[in-house]
Protein backbone atom coordinates (compact mmCIF):
# COMPACT_ATOMS: atom_id res chain seq x y z
CA UNK A 1 0.00 0.00 0.00
CA UNK A 2 1.51 3.51 -0.61
CA UNK A 3 0.76 5.37 2.14
CA UNK A 4 0.14 9.03 1.55
CA UNK A 5 2.83 11.68 2.96
CA UNK A 6 1.33 13.04 6.35
CA UNK A 7 2.05 16.41 8.01
CA UNK A 8 0.30 17.49 11.44
CA UNK A 9 0.51 20.93 12.32
CA UNK A 10 0.11 21.64 15.91
CA UNK A 11 0.25 25.00 17.90
CA UNK A 12 -0.07 23.01 21.42
CA UNK A 13 -0.71 20.37 23.50
CA UNK A 14 -1.37 18.01 20.58
CA UNK A 15 -3.65 15.44 22.08
CA UNK A 16 -5.29 14.91 18.68
CA UNK A 17 -1.33 14.64 16.92
CA UNK A 18 -0.92 12.02 19.46
CA UNK A 19 -4.05 9.77 18.63
CA UNK A 20 -3.12 9.98 14.87
CA UNK A 21 0.44 9.44 15.43
CA UNK A 22 -0.67 6.32 17.44
CA UNK A 23 -3.62 4.96 14.88
CA UNK A 24 -0.66 5.44 12.53
CA UNK A 25 0.33 2.25 11.91
CA UNK A 26 1.84 0.43 8.87
CA UNK A 27 -1.14 -0.55 7.51
CA UNK A 28 -3.11 2.65 8.01
CA UNK A 29 -3.12 4.77 4.95
CA UNK A 30 -1.47 7.92 6.00
CA UNK A 31 2.48 7.70 7.00
CA UNK A 32 3.41 10.96 9.66
CA UNK A 33 6.44 12.56 8.47
CA UNK A 34 6.34 15.74 9.94
CA UNK A 35 4.73 17.94 12.76
CA UNK A 36 5.16 21.23 12.15
CA UNK A 37 4.21 23.71 15.07
CA UNK A 38 4.41 27.75 15.09
CA UNK A 39 5.15 27.69 18.80
CA UNK A 40 8.37 26.67 19.50
CA UNK A 41 7.15 25.85 23.27
CA UNK A 42 4.16 23.27 21.94
CA UNK A 43 4.08 20.53 24.43
CA UNK A 44 3.23 18.32 21.28
CA UNK A 45 6.54 18.94 19.89
CA UNK A 46 7.96 16.65 22.56
CA UNK A 47 5.31 13.67 21.83
CA UNK A 48 6.60 13.68 18.60
CA UNK A 49 9.81 13.83 19.07
CA UNK A 50 9.73 10.65 21.47
CA UNK A 51 7.72 8.54 18.87
CA UNK A 52 10.60 9.29 16.20
CA UNK A 53 8.85 11.53 14.26
CA UNK A 54 10.49 14.29 12.39
CA UNK A 55 9.12 17.79 14.15
CA UNK A 56 10.07 21.69 12.71
CA UNK A 57 9.12 25.28 14.30
CA UNK A 58 8.14 27.98 12.04
CA UNK A 59 7.78 30.83 14.92
CA UNK A 60 4.59 32.83 13.64
CA UNK A 61 5.42 35.78 16.01
CA UNK A 62 8.82 35.80 14.18
CA UNK A 63 6.84 36.81 10.94
CA UNK A 64 4.86 40.02 13.01
CA UNK A 65 1.81 39.98 10.19
CA UNK A 66 3.88 38.62 7.19
CA UNK A 67 1.49 35.98 6.62
CA UNK A 68 2.84 35.34 3.16
CA UNK A 69 6.43 34.82 4.66
CA UNK A 70 5.25 32.65 7.33
CA UNK A 71 3.67 30.30 4.88
CA UNK A 72 6.31 30.54 2.70
CA UNK A 73 8.58 29.20 5.49
CA UNK A 74 6.04 26.10 6.39
CA UNK A 75 6.09 25.39 2.68
CA UNK A 76 9.71 25.09 2.37
CA UNK A 77 9.54 22.55 5.34
CA UNK A 78 6.33 20.78 4.32
CA UNK A 79 8.07 20.41 0.87
CA UNK A 80 11.57 19.07 2.37
CA UNK A 81 9.56 16.19 3.65
CA UNK A 82 7.81 15.49 0.49
CA UNK A 83 4.55 16.26 2.46
CA UNK A 84 1.16 14.86 0.43
CA UNK A 85 -2.02 15.76 2.95
CA UNK A 86 -2.24 18.37 5.82
CA UNK A 87 -3.94 17.71 9.44
CA UNK A 88 -4.64 20.59 11.33
CA UNK A 89 -4.74 19.46 15.24
CA UNK A 90 -4.63 22.39 17.17
CA UNK A 91 -3.14 24.69 15.00
CA UNK A 92 -3.99 28.54 15.52
CA UNK A 93 -3.15 30.50 12.98
CA UNK A 94 -5.75 30.73 10.18
CA UNK A 95 -4.17 30.57 6.71
CA UNK A 96 -4.20 32.36 3.67
CA UNK A 97 -6.80 31.95 0.96
CA UNK A 98 -3.72 31.34 -1.20
CA UNK A 99 -2.34 28.42 1.01
CA UNK A 100 -5.68 26.70 1.27
CA UNK A 101 -6.14 26.62 -2.28
CA UNK A 102 -2.95 25.28 -2.94
CA UNK A 103 -3.97 22.39 -0.34
CA UNK A 104 -7.48 22.17 -1.31
CA UNK A 105 -8.98 18.83 -0.71
CA UNK A 106 -5.58 17.70 0.95
CA UNK A 107 -5.95 19.96 4.03
CA UNK A 108 -8.06 18.88 6.96
CA UNK A 109 -8.92 20.07 10.17
CA UNK A 110 -10.80 19.13 13.67
CA UNK A 111 -12.74 21.74 15.22
CA UNK A 112 -14.24 20.94 18.90
CA UNK A 113 -18.55 21.52 18.13
CA UNK A 114 -21.34 20.14 15.21
CA UNK A 115 -20.70 22.71 12.88
CA UNK A 116 -21.98 24.80 11.37
CA UNK A 117 -22.85 25.23 15.33
CA UNK A 118 -20.48 27.23 17.05
CA UNK A 119 -17.31 28.05 14.70
CA UNK A 120 -14.72 30.20 15.87
CA UNK A 121 -13.27 29.88 19.83
CA UNK A 122 -14.65 28.84 23.44
CA UNK A 123 -17.37 26.58 21.68
CA UNK A 124 -17.51 24.04 25.29
CA UNK A 125 -18.64 27.58 27.18
CA UNK A 126 -20.95 28.72 23.68
CA UNK A 127 -22.62 25.56 23.63
CA UNK A 128 -23.20 25.69 27.29
CA UNK A 129 -24.57 28.81 27.21
CA UNK A 130 -26.85 27.92 24.72
CA UNK A 131 -28.45 25.06 26.24
CA UNK A 132 -27.73 22.55 23.07
CA UNK A 133 -28.42 18.72 24.43
CA UNK A 134 -26.00 17.54 21.97
CA UNK A 135 -22.55 18.70 21.67
CA UNK A 136 -19.27 17.90 19.59
CA UNK A 137 -16.59 17.65 17.16
CA UNK A 138 -16.80 17.78 13.68
CA UNK A 139 -13.68 16.73 10.83
CA UNK A 140 -13.67 18.57 7.82
CA UNK A 141 -12.08 19.75 4.78
CA UNK A 142 -10.39 23.16 5.21
CA UNK A 143 -11.63 25.91 2.91
CA UNK A 144 -10.85 29.78 2.71
CA UNK A 145 -13.87 30.73 4.87
CA UNK A 146 -12.93 29.44 8.89
CA UNK A 147 -14.69 26.80 9.95
CA UNK A 148 -16.93 26.34 6.88
CA UNK A 149 -15.31 23.59 4.73
CA UNK A 150 -17.37 20.33 3.61
CA UNK A 151 -18.02 18.31 6.73
CA UNK A 152 -16.50 14.70 6.94
CA UNK A 153 -17.38 13.23 10.11
CA UNK A 154 -18.89 14.41 13.29
CA UNK A 155 -19.31 12.63 16.55
CA UNK A 156 -22.06 13.94 18.99
CA UNK A 157 -21.89 13.76 22.82
CA UNK A 158 -24.51 14.16 25.55
CA UNK A 159 -24.38 17.68 27.72
CA UNK A 160 -25.08 16.92 31.05
CA UNK A 161 -27.30 19.06 33.12
CA UNK A 162 -24.08 19.57 35.57
CA UNK A 163 -21.20 20.04 32.90
CA UNK A 164 -19.12 22.87 33.83
CA UNK A 165 -16.64 24.04 30.46
CA UNK A 166 -14.09 21.84 31.05
CA UNK A 167 -16.19 18.97 31.79
CA UNK A 168 -17.44 19.41 28.14
CA UNK A 169 -14.02 19.86 27.07
CA UNK A 170 -13.04 16.54 28.23
CA UNK A 171 -15.80 14.18 26.98
CA UNK A 172 -15.77 16.00 23.18
CA UNK A 173 -11.87 15.82 23.16
CA UNK A 174 -12.24 11.88 24.02
CA UNK A 175 -14.39 11.79 20.99
CA UNK A 176 -12.18 14.03 19.03
CA UNK A 177 -9.33 11.57 19.55
CA UNK A 178 -11.70 8.68 18.02
CA UNK A 179 -13.07 10.17 15.03
CA UNK A 180 -10.33 12.58 13.86
CA UNK A 181 -7.75 8.63 12.64
CA UNK A 182 -10.71 7.42 11.26
CA UNK A 183 -11.70 10.70 8.82
CA UNK A 184 -8.21 11.30 7.79
CA UNK A 185 -7.85 7.86 7.10
CA UNK A 186 -10.56 8.09 4.55
CA UNK A 187 -9.13 11.00 3.25
CA UNK A 188 -5.70 9.53 2.68
CA UNK A 189 -6.97 6.72 1.29
CA UNK A 190 -8.52 8.79 -1.30
CA UNK A 191 -12.12 7.41 -0.36
CA UNK A 192 -13.66 11.29 -0.05
CA UNK A 193 -15.06 12.93 -3.24
CA UNK A 194 -16.46 16.27 -2.90
CA UNK A 195 -19.83 16.89 -4.71
CA UNK A 196 -21.94 20.02 -4.35
CA UNK A 197 -19.38 21.33 -1.69
CA UNK A 198 -20.38 18.40 0.43
CA UNK A 199 -17.98 15.61 1.31
CA UNK A 200 -19.12 11.93 -0.14
CA UNK A 201 -17.44 8.72 1.92
CA UNK A 202 -16.91 6.21 -0.55
CA UNK A 203 -14.87 4.00 2.55
CA UNK A 204 -16.84 0.68 2.54
CA UNK A 205 -16.88 0.48 6.62
CA UNK A 206 -18.72 3.78 7.14
CA UNK A 207 -21.76 3.07 8.85
CA UNK A 208 -23.96 6.26 10.06
CA UNK A 209 -25.74 6.31 13.55
CA UNK A 210 -27.98 8.20 14.93
CA UNK A 211 -27.89 10.36 17.81
CA UNK A 212 -30.42 11.60 20.59
CA UNK A 213 -30.43 13.37 23.71
CA UNK A 214 -32.22 13.45 26.13
CA UNK A 215 -33.34 9.62 24.66
CA UNK A 216 -37.33 9.54 25.30
CA UNK A 217 -38.78 6.60 26.95
CA UNK A 218 -39.56 3.40 24.35
CA UNK A 219 -43.25 4.41 24.49
CA UNK A 220 -42.22 8.13 23.11
CA UNK A 221 -40.46 6.49 20.19
CA UNK A 222 -42.48 3.59 19.02
CA UNK A 223 -43.51 4.28 15.62
CA UNK A 224 -46.98 1.47 16.42
C1 LIG B 1 -8.97 20.48 19.95
O1 LIG B 1 -10.08 20.67 20.75
C2 LIG B 1 -9.31 20.70 18.50
O2 LIG B 1 -10.63 20.34 18.19
C3 LIG B 1 -9.12 22.18 18.33
O3 LIG B 1 -8.04 22.51 19.14
C4 LIG B 1 -7.90 21.55 20.18
C5 LIG B 1 -6.53 21.00 20.08
O4 LIG B 1 -6.22 20.11 21.13
N1 LIG B 1 -8.96 22.52 16.94
P1 LIG B 1 -4.94 19.21 21.02
O5 LIG B 1 -3.75 20.13 20.80
O6 LIG B 1 -5.13 18.26 19.88
O7 LIG B 1 -4.85 18.49 22.35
Amino acid sequence: MKRARLALLISGRGSNMAAILAAARPDYPAEPVLVLSNRGDAAGLGIAAARGVPIAVVESRAFKGDRAGFEAAMEAALAKHGVEIIALAGFMRVLTPEFVHRWEGRLINIHPSLLPAFPGLDTHARALAAGVRLHGCTVHLVTAGVDEGPIIAQAAVPVLPDDTEASLAARVLAAEHRLYPAALSWLAAGQIKVEAGRAVITAAEYAPESLLNPLPRAALLSTQ
